[in-house]
C-alpha cells in the first residue's frame, strides 16, 4: 500500500489489485466479469483497509493445550452507496460475514453533478466502532462527502472510504471536508473530464455493474 502524497489516501500497490483494476476498466469487460472483478477487488481492498483493526487477546483451547487467541475487537458496519456501491457488498461480506450493512441512496445530478440523497437506512446512535463506506468511484467527491456527513449526523465516529478508482479532485474534496477519513482505492487516475467523469476511468460504474 502507498500513500501517494496524502496521508489519508492509500492506493494499493498489490499486483493482483493492479491486474484486476486494469481488467475492470477495460472496455471489453462485460457485466458478469465486471461484477466478479468488483467483488474480488473489494475483498482485497477491505483486507488492506482493515489492517489496523483493534484486537483483543484471550485464552482458548486447542486440542493440545490452552493457547492465546486473537479476536477482532472493532464492531464494523458497511455503508454501500447505491447504486454502484451494491456491487462491493458481496466482496466485503465474504471477508466480514457478521458485519451489518446499512444502505444509503445517493446519485449525482446529471447537470449540476451535485449529490442527491434519496434513501437513508442508517441507524441512529451507531452500534459500530468503524463504518466502511463502499463506492467504486470517487469523482468530484460530492457523493462521498454527503455520505460521510449523513453518517456523522447519525453518530458515526470512525469512517473509512473504500473505493476502486479515485480522481485527484475527489480525494482533495473528501480530504478537505472530512480530513479524518482514510481513503482506500485500487487506482488514482489522472483527472475529471468536462462531464465530471474520471479519466482514464472505467465509464459509469453502475451501468457497467448492472448492464444498463
Ligand atoms: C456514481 C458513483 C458515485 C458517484 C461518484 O454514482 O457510484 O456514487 O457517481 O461521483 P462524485 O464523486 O462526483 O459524487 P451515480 O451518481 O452514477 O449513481 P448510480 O450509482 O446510481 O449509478
Ligand atoms: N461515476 C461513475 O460511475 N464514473 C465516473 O467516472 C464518475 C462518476
Amino acid at each position: 500500500m502507498a500513500t501517494a502524497g496524502n496521508s489519508r489516501l492509500h492506493v494499493s500497490k498489490h499486483p493482483l489489485v493492479q491486474h484486476k483494476v486494469t481488467l475492470l476498466s477495460d472496455t471489453a469487460t462485460d457485466s458478469p466479469l465486471f461484477r466478479e472483478l468488483t467483488c474480488e477487488l473489494t475483498q482485497l481492498l477491505v483486507y488492506e483497509a482493515t489492517a489496523d483493526l483493534a484486537v483483543r487477546l484471550f485464552d482458548y483451547e486447542t486440542p493440545m493445550e490452552t493457547a492465546t487467541g486473537v479476536a477482532v475487537a472493532t464492531r464494523l458496519g458497511l455503508v454501500p452507496i447505491l447504486r454502484a456501491g451494491l456491487g462491493m457488498v458481496e466482496g466485503a461480506t465474504n471477508l466480514l460475514p457478521r458485519v451489518m450493512v446499512y444502505h444509503l441512496g445517493i446519485y449525482r445530478d446529471h447537470d449540476s453533478h451535485e449529490p442527491v440523497s434519496y434513501y437513508n437506512k442508517l441507524p441512529r446512535g451507531f452500534p459500530c466502532d468503524l463504518m466502511l463506506m463502499l463506492d467504486p468511484m470517487l469523482a468530484t467527491g460530492g457523493s462521498a462527502c454527503a455520505a460521510a456527513s449523513a453518517l456523522k449526523d447519525r453518530g458515526a465516529t470512525a469512517i473509512k472510504f473504500v473505493g476502486i478508482i479515485a480522481a485527484p479532485e475527489g480525494v482533495a474534496h473528501l480530504n478537505a471536508e472530512h480530513p479524518d477519513i482514510d481513503i482506500h482505492v485500487a487506482r488514482l487516475d489522472r483527472e475529471l473530464d468536462e462531464n465530471k467523469y474520471i479519466r482514464p476511468g472505467l465509464g459509469d460504474a453502475g451501468d457497467r455493474l448492472f448492464g444498463t
